[in-house]
């Protein structure tokens, strides 16, 4: 063990400078500490070290590290004098210093009698103001009057920096503290307005789609989730997935409308090498990689009869066979489907057959039209513009009320894509403080300039009709830039019906094409 002697010459701001590197190498003070006493034994031949750390909440004492002090010593009669000092020095908040440990008696009168070198001890308040944290206290070779000034005056440094730390640590608790008690009550705030997983409404249609959601989570059962397109079905397939017991495991989504047929059934199930002409290498299929987890078949009515009845199977026995293949693999996979078509039609037309309806009817959500839950219009909208406001590094502060009652009345035939679209060209089109109408696309605004949806005072139901009619045809313009042979062909009219509509209605389609 090198003796502190040999050390005595070095720098001690080296040592000090090494201590307070020690205190911010770590987040966990007791590692630290554990350096300190491990550098003060190398350096400085301590033998003996004890940090106790007072709770600042009961003020209680502890033992947070010791160092050089076994089991038994523990037990040992020094060790009660240790201790005794150690509650002394917390009540007197000043220094103990005991320059030969073999002269002193302990507390209770009787001489220390287990020492056999000329040991010092000394023990330190930890103190910051009017704050005790604890004390440092630690037991070395006495050598003379000039070395023990010196290793007091060292200490009395590193008893400083230590305080400074366990401050810190006690400012972070009450920070930490404080924050959990804020991120508690903001998520019970939210609670109100969010409910579930990135989704938001409190209308009561969506408080009810929140408590299917809720309740079929639990469950393994499948799931059928209906609704118009831009309604939410993949953020309620989300949602599902992540409150169920498979969240650790994988959510796949599958597009069935956007795979061919001829690749459908090796991207759900996988193939054998060489099963067919492409097939160069074994690929496993999305079956098999959500194992565990959910899949997610987005736009089911797609699937055509024949994948429909293997599909079936799979849901029936939990089990696949790659294409190629001969072995029998089981999946445990949780299915959840989505379609914005009119599913009873689709059978009618052979489309999609019955039995697989009704086995992946178990379970129905429907996802009401942002038309239906109109006081939830507003809020998706600020959500929208505090993202896409985040997105486009502006600052914009609000919606003007004009547009909010435009944004109300609005029925939104995209539903809450088409509001988020709209929010986030608002976002773009926006350079000032506040949304403002004329942000708003044409199919939006050119309704407000006449207060289409102002049925206030007398209007008659013609009145309102050709209102709706208007209202109608300019979306289907924007959405097609105007081209109106393109609109009269999706609202299944002609080309002269629609183009006479558009004279009568006064609509500028030049303005639409426009923006
Ligand atoms: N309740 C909601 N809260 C917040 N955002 C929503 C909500 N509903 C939908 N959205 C957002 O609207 C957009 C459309 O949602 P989503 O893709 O889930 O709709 P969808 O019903 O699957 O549409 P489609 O039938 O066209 O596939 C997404 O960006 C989604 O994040
Ligand atoms: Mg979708």
């Amino acid at each position: 063990m090198p003796k502190y002697y040999d050390v005595l010459d070095s720098n001690e701001l080296v040592v000090l400078h090494e201590v307070s590197n020690l205190l911010t190498s770590s987040l966990d003070l007791k590692e630290s500490i554990n350096c300190v006493f491990e550098l003060l034994h190398s350096r400085l031949g301590f033998m003996k070290g004890i940090l106790t750390v007072v709770n600042q909440t009961t003020m209680l004492p502890s033992i947070k590290v010791s160092y050089g002090i076994n089991s038994e010593e523990f037990k040992s009669q020094s060790f009660k004098q240790w201790e005794a000092i150690t509650s002394k020095v917390l009540q007197s908040r000043g220094p103990m210093i005991i320059p030969h440990l073999d002269e002193a008696f302990d507390i209770s009168g009787i001489k220390n009698v287990e020492s056999v070198e000329d040991e010092s001890f000394i023990c330190l308040p930890l103190i910051l103001g009017e704050d005790i944290f604890g004390t440092l206290a630690v037991d070395f070779l006495f050598r003379d009057d000039e070395n023990l000034q010196f290793i007091i005056k060292l200490l009395d440094v590193v008893a400083l920096l230590i305080a400074q730390e366990l401050k810190l640590k006690k400012l972070l608790d009450i920070e930490k503290e404080s924050l959990r008690k804020e991120n508690v009550s903001l998520k019970h705030e939210l609670s109100e307005k969010y409910d579930i997983h990135n989704m938001l409404g409190k209308s009561k249609v969506m408080r009810d789609v929140y408590q299917a959601i809720k309740q079929v989570s639990s469950s393994n059962a499948t799931v059928l989730i209906r609704g118009e397109s831009g309604t939410g079905k993949e953020l309620v397939a989300h949602a599902i997935h992540y409150q169920s017991q498979r969240a650790a495991k994988p959510f796949i989504r599958i597009n069935c409308a956007a795979i061919p047929e001829s690749l459908i059934e090796s991207e759900l199930f996988g193939h054998q090498k060489g099963a067919f002409t492409d097939a160069f290498e074994t690929k496993i299929g999305k079956f098999e990689a959500a194992h565990g987890g959910t899949i997610f078949l987005d736009e089911v009515t797609e699937l055509s009869p024949q994948m429909q009845v293997k599909l079936l199977r799979v849901l029936q026995e939990k089990e696949i066979t790659r294409v190629g293949g001969l072995d029998v693999i089981s999946v445990d996979v949780r299915m959840i489907a989505a379609t914005n078509n009119d599913l009873e039609k689709a059978i009618q037309l052979k489309k999609v057959r019955e039995d697989f309806y009704y086995r992946l009817n178990v379970f129905p959500i429907l996802l009401p039209p942002l038309r239906d839950r109109n006081m939830d219009v507003l809020l998706l909208a600020e959500h929208f513009l505090e993202r896409y406001c985040l997105d486009n590094n502006k600052s914009i502060s609000r919606i003007s009320s004009a547009v909010s009652d435009i944004l109300t009345y609005y029925q939104w035939p995209g539903n809450v894509r088409e509001l988020e679209n709209c929010i986030e060209r608002a976002v773009i089109m926006c350079n000032g403080d506040i949304v403002l109408p004329k942000h708003l696309p044409p199919s939006i605004k050119v309704l407000e300039d006449e207060e289409v949806f102002s049925f206030s005072g007398n209007v008659s139901l013609k009145d309102k009709v050709s209102r709706y009619e208007k209202k109608i045809i300019i979306d289907m313009l924007d959405n097609v830039n105007g081209n109106i042979s393109k609109a009269a062909k999706s609202l299944h009219t002609t080309h002269r019906i629609l183009g006479y509509r558009i004279s009568q209605l006064n609509i500028d389609v030049d303005k639409i094409k426009a923006s």
